[in-house]
Protein backbone atom coordinates (compact mmCIF):
# COMPACT_ATOMS: atom_id res chain seq x y z
CA UNK A 1 0.00 0.00 0.00
CA UNK A 2 1.35 3.50 -1.08
CA UNK A 3 0.55 6.48 1.70
CA UNK A 4 -0.01 9.71 0.89
CA UNK A 5 3.32 11.62 2.53
CA UNK A 6 4.33 14.52 0.77
CA UNK A 7 7.35 17.05 2.07
CA UNK A 8 5.24 19.95 2.06
CA UNK A 9 1.18 19.99 1.73
CA UNK A 10 -1.13 23.40 1.52
CA UNK A 11 -4.47 22.94 3.39
CA UNK A 12 -6.88 25.88 3.60
CA UNK A 13 -5.12 27.54 1.60
CA UNK A 14 -1.96 27.44 4.22
CA UNK A 15 1.30 25.70 3.98
CA UNK A 16 2.76 22.72 6.00
CA UNK A 17 6.10 21.34 6.23
CA UNK A 18 7.05 17.73 7.22
CA UNK A 19 7.86 17.71 10.98
CA UNK A 20 7.44 13.89 11.69
CA UNK A 21 8.07 11.35 9.71
CA UNK A 22 6.08 8.07 9.26
CA UNK A 23 9.02 6.41 10.58
CA UNK A 24 9.27 8.77 14.03
CA UNK A 25 5.84 7.83 14.39
CA UNK A 26 5.86 4.07 13.93
CA UNK A 27 9.30 3.62 16.10
CA UNK A 28 7.28 5.51 19.38
CA UNK A 29 4.26 3.63 18.73
CA UNK A 30 6.16 0.54 19.03
CA UNK A 31 7.59 1.80 22.14
CA UNK A 32 4.25 2.99 23.62
CA UNK A 33 2.52 -0.27 22.58
CA UNK A 34 5.43 -2.12 24.54
CA UNK A 35 5.10 0.39 27.72
CA UNK A 36 1.45 -0.78 27.76
CA UNK A 37 1.78 -4.67 27.12
CA UNK A 38 3.49 -4.91 30.40
CA UNK A 39 1.43 -2.32 32.16
CA UNK A 40 -2.07 -3.88 31.16
CA UNK A 41 -1.07 -7.82 31.03
CA UNK A 42 -3.72 -9.83 31.71
CA UNK A 43 -6.10 -7.16 32.61
CA UNK A 44 -8.02 -6.74 29.27
CA UNK A 45 -8.31 -3.06 29.26
CA UNK A 46 -10.33 -0.72 27.10
CA UNK A 47 -8.76 1.63 24.68
CA UNK A 48 -11.40 4.73 24.63
CA UNK A 49 -10.14 6.88 21.61
CA UNK A 50 -11.19 10.64 20.97
CA UNK A 51 -12.96 10.96 17.75
CA UNK A 52 -12.32 12.03 15.40
CA UNK A 53 -8.63 12.94 15.85
CA UNK A 54 -7.13 10.06 17.37
CA UNK A 55 -8.89 7.12 15.17
CA UNK A 56 -5.65 6.98 13.17
CA UNK A 57 -3.38 6.56 15.81
CA UNK A 58 -5.31 4.41 18.07
CA UNK A 59 -5.70 2.29 15.24
CA UNK A 60 -1.48 1.60 15.15
CA UNK A 61 -1.01 2.05 18.94
CA UNK A 62 -3.85 -0.79 19.77
CA UNK A 63 -1.83 -3.25 16.83
CA UNK A 64 1.21 -2.54 18.77
CA UNK A 65 0.14 -3.87 22.43
CA UNK A 66 0.54 -7.69 22.39
CA UNK A 67 -2.60 -8.27 24.76
CA UNK A 68 -6.64 -8.94 25.09
CA UNK A 69 -7.99 -5.58 25.06
CA UNK A 70 -11.44 -3.74 23.90
CA UNK A 71 -11.94 -0.45 21.73
CA UNK A 72 -14.68 2.36 22.14
CA UNK A 73 -15.17 5.94 20.84
CA UNK A 74 -16.55 8.73 22.38
CA UNK A 75 -16.89 12.31 20.28
CA UNK A 76 -16.21 15.81 21.63
CA UNK A 77 -16.01 19.05 19.66
CA UNK A 78 -13.89 22.08 20.77
CA UNK A 79 -11.65 23.47 18.10
CA UNK A 80 -14.84 24.03 14.86
CA UNK A 81 -13.05 24.43 11.82
CA UNK A 82 -10.32 27.22 13.41
CA UNK A 83 -6.67 26.99 14.57
CA UNK A 84 -7.10 28.30 18.24
CA UNK A 85 -9.23 26.13 20.76
CA UNK A 86 -12.98 27.88 21.14
CA UNK A 87 -12.31 27.32 24.93
CA UNK A 88 -15.62 25.14 25.22
CA UNK A 89 -15.89 21.19 25.06
CA UNK A 90 -18.99 19.40 23.71
CA UNK A 91 -19.95 16.65 23.78
CA UNK A 92 -21.29 14.84 20.92
CA UNK A 93 -21.46 11.18 21.36
CA UNK A 94 -20.55 9.03 24.55
CA UNK A 95 -18.87 5.21 24.82
CA UNK A 96 -21.56 2.51 24.73
CA UNK A 97 -19.32 0.01 26.65
CA UNK A 98 -19.97 -0.24 30.29
CA UNK A 99 -16.83 0.76 32.01
CA UNK A 100 -17.53 0.13 35.59
CA UNK A 101 -14.62 -1.70 37.19
CA UNK A 102 -12.40 -1.75 34.15
CA UNK A 103 -9.06 -0.67 32.89
CA UNK A 104 -9.05 2.44 30.74
CA UNK A 105 -6.92 3.47 28.64
CA UNK A 106 -8.30 7.30 26.69
CA UNK A 107 -6.10 7.96 23.73
CA UNK A 108 -5.74 11.38 22.38
CA UNK A 109 -4.18 12.71 19.15
CA UNK A 110 -3.16 15.97 20.65
CA UNK A 111 -3.37 17.67 24.25
CA UNK A 112 -2.93 21.77 23.73
CA UNK A 113 -4.71 23.58 26.33
CA UNK A 114 -5.73 20.52 28.34
CA UNK A 115 -9.21 21.34 28.34
CA UNK A 116 -10.50 18.41 26.24
CA UNK A 117 -8.43 15.91 28.50
CA UNK A 118 -9.05 17.03 31.67
CA UNK A 119 -13.07 17.02 30.80
CA UNK A 120 -12.87 13.55 29.60
CA UNK A 121 -11.10 11.99 32.36
CA UNK A 122 -13.48 14.03 34.80
CA UNK A 123 -16.50 12.79 32.79
CA UNK A 124 -15.20 9.13 32.66
CA UNK A 125 -14.39 8.90 36.55
CA UNK A 126 -17.76 9.64 36.83
CA UNK A 127 -18.85 6.11 35.79
CA UNK A 128 -16.35 4.27 38.25
CA UNK A 129 -13.71 2.55 36.46
CA UNK A 130 -11.05 0.86 38.09
CA UNK A 131 -8.21 2.78 36.57
CA UNK A 132 -8.11 5.57 34.01
CA UNK A 133 -4.77 6.05 32.05
CA UNK A 134 -4.12 8.60 28.94
CA UNK A 135 -2.34 8.54 26.11
CA UNK A 136 -1.73 11.50 23.91
CA UNK A 137 0.44 11.26 20.37
CA UNK A 138 1.34 14.77 20.97
CA UNK A 139 1.70 17.38 23.86
CA UNK A 140 2.13 20.75 23.25
CA UNK A 141 3.46 21.23 26.32
CA UNK A 142 3.74 25.33 26.62
CA UNK A 143 0.03 25.90 25.88
CA UNK A 144 -1.09 23.63 28.40
CA UNK A 145 -2.83 25.51 31.05
CA UNK A 146 -4.76 23.28 32.76
CA UNK A 147 -4.03 19.98 35.42
CA UNK A 148 -4.17 17.28 33.13
CA UNK A 149 -3.27 13.71 33.75
CA UNK A 150 -1.19 12.43 31.25
CA UNK A 151 0.49 8.94 31.36
CA UNK A 152 2.10 8.14 27.97
CA UNK A 153 2.98 11.01 25.68
CA UNK A 154 4.31 10.37 22.07
CA UNK A 155 6.15 13.65 21.18
CA UNK A 156 6.46 17.02 22.43
CA UNK A 157 5.91 19.57 20.27
CA UNK A 158 6.20 23.65 20.25
CA UNK A 159 2.35 25.33 20.52
CA UNK A 160 2.22 25.56 16.36
CA UNK A 161 -0.60 24.40 14.95
CA UNK A 162 -0.24 20.58 13.27
CA UNK A 163 -2.06 18.50 10.51
CA UNK A 164 -1.95 14.91 9.47
CA UNK A 165 -2.22 11.21 10.83
CA UNK A 166 -5.69 11.97 12.26
CA UNK A 167 -4.96 15.79 13.12
CA UNK A 168 -7.53 18.28 10.84
CA UNK A 169 -7.66 21.34 10.30
CA UNK A 170 -11.13 22.68 9.33
CA UNK A 171 -11.30 18.72 8.52
CA UNK A 172 -9.21 18.45 6.05
CA UNK A 173 -5.10 16.86 6.55
CA UNK A 174 -6.68 13.49 8.46
CA UNK A 175 -4.95 11.46 5.43
CA UNK A 176 -1.45 12.83 5.33
CA UNK A 177 0.44 9.62 6.41
CA UNK A 178 2.85 12.03 8.73
CA UNK A 179 2.42 14.91 10.75
CA UNK A 180 2.97 18.64 9.51
CA UNK A 181 3.68 21.96 11.01
CA UNK A 182 2.40 25.20 9.85
CA UNK A 183 5.19 27.21 8.36
CA UNK A 184 4.66 30.43 10.02
CA UNK A 185 6.71 32.17 7.32
CA UNK A 186 3.30 32.13 5.42
P1 LIG B 1 -7.37 21.11 23.96
O1 LIG B 1 -8.70 20.84 24.58
O2 LIG B 1 -7.07 22.58 23.84
O3 LIG B 1 -6.22 20.37 24.66
O4 LIG B 1 -7.44 20.65 22.48
C1 LIG B 1 -7.48 19.34 22.16
C2 LIG B 1 -8.14 19.09 20.81
O5 LIG B 1 -8.00 20.17 19.89
C3 LIG B 1 -7.46 17.91 20.20
O6 LIG B 1 -8.16 16.71 20.50
C4 LIG B 1 -7.51 18.22 18.72
O7 LIG B 1 -8.70 17.71 18.16
C5 LIG B 1 -7.55 19.71 18.63
N1 LIG B 1 -6.22 20.30 18.34
C6 LIG B 1 -5.38 20.92 19.20
N2 LIG B 1 -4.27 21.33 18.61
C7 LIG B 1 -4.38 20.95 17.32
C8 LIG B 1 -3.50 21.08 16.17
O8 LIG B 1 -2.39 21.63 16.22
N3 LIG B 1 -3.96 20.55 15.01
C9 LIG B 1 -5.18 19.93 14.91
N4 LIG B 1 -6.02 19.78 15.94
C10 LIG B 1 -5.62 20.30 17.14
MG1 LIG C 1 -9.34 15.81 19.12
Amino acid sequence: MSLYKPQTVECNGEEFEIYLTEKEIKERITELGRELTEQYGGQNPIFIGVLNGAFIFLSDLMRSVEITCEVDFLKLSSYGDEKVSSGQVTDLKDIDADIEDRHIILVEDIVDTGLSMRYLVDKLRKKNPASIETVTLLHKTEATTEEVQLNYVGFRIPSLFVLGYGLDYAQKGRNLAQIYILNEGN
